[in-house]
């Protein structure tokens, strides 16, 4: 059965989307990238997710050419910098957004990392943006446990729609705290990283043997193992970044590959699961 993620608000979406990362950088793959992006939503990958800091805007002006039309057929999200997450920058910041995305508004829009503004300070930006339609739900990116537990204490803070953090087969830290706290709070995580950059930020992942045998007994590509295995876990959507229709389809074929409880043995012997509280990696 194809696997969904349900976000506060009753929003349900396929528990894959798809990540924007270096998209806009060469204009030479404008069209490739936005004919992914297109393919991409065809197959049932809604949320898009993008920043103000890819290709310095640039990855948004891609995105909103994606979505040219078609702006209902995807679920929108896109993040601040740290350090215009301020009262007034940062709903300026979310203008110059939604300008380079030719949208009015934005499904989900988050705080890329933790930064010097204060918290609450960000709260109190993130309500005005979606008081004024600009946002229809505000979450944050890189908050380990502590950073939620802060998050969660402020005036506002349980309105968190999510947390987005890198998660994959070779970095399996929120396993221990930060996962089963949101699953218990029903706060869903979005996976970053996924496939480990393809394989750069883990090269051992791609070519690890036991891992290849068994994408092949089960027919499927060793992406597909990787991405099927984030959204193994209720209240996980994993949003890999794809720049040909090939990748697209083959990650959303991946909604539909389940583990039995041997397969997930063997996986925990090549990687296992944390013992501990282990700091949050982020890339
Ligand atoms: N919040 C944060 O701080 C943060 C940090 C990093 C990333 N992100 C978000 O998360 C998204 C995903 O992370 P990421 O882009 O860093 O890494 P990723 O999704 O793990 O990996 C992207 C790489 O995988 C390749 N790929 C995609 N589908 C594939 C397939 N089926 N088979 C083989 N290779 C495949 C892509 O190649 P092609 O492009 O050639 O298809 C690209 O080189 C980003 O794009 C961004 O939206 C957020």
């Amino acid at each position: 059965m194809s696997k969904t993620v349900t976000f506060p608000q009753a929003i349900t979406l396929p528990a894959i989307g798809q990540g924007s990362w270096y998209m806009g950088e060469d204009p030479s793959l404008r069209k490739k990238e936005i004919a992914a992006l297109q393919a991409g939503l065809e197959c049932g990958l809604k949320l898009i997710d993008t920043a103000e800091m890819y290709a310095d805007g640039g990855a948004e002006q891609v995105v909103g050419e994606a979505l040219s039309g078609r702006r209902d057929s995807a679920w929108l999200v896109s993040k601040v910098y740290p350090w215009h997450a301020g009262e007034v920058d940062a709903i300026e910041a979310c203008e110059r957004s939604l300008s380079r995305l030719k949208t009015d508004y934005l499904d989900l829009y988050l705080l890329h990392w933790r930064g010097s503004v204060p918290l609450e300070e960000t709260i109190r930006a993130m309500e005005t943006l979606q008081q004024q339609g600009k946002i229809r739900q505000w979450g944050v990116s890189n908050f380990d446990i502590d950073d939620m537990h802060e998050l969660w204490q402020e005036a506002g803070g349980n309105a968190c729609a999510t947390n987005q953090v890198l998660y994959h087969l070779a970095s399996r830290g929120i396993e221990y705290a930060l996962l089963p706290e949101c699953q218990q709070r029903q706060i869903p995580l979005m996976a970053y990283c996924p496939l480990a950059q393809a394989g750069r930020l883990r090269r051992d992942l791609l070519h690890n043997g036991a891992l290849n045998q068994l994408a092949q007994q089960k027919g499927i590509s060793i992406a597909q193992l990787l991405l099927a295995w984030v959204i193994r876990k209720e209240g996980v959507i994993a949003i890999p970044k794809a720049s040909s229709v090939a990748h697209v389809q083959e990650n959303a074929a991946a909604l539909n590959v389940s583990f039995s409880s041997e397969e997930l043995a063997t996986i925990n012997q090549q990687f296992p699961p944390p013992t501990g509280k282990l700091p949050l990696d982020v890339v």
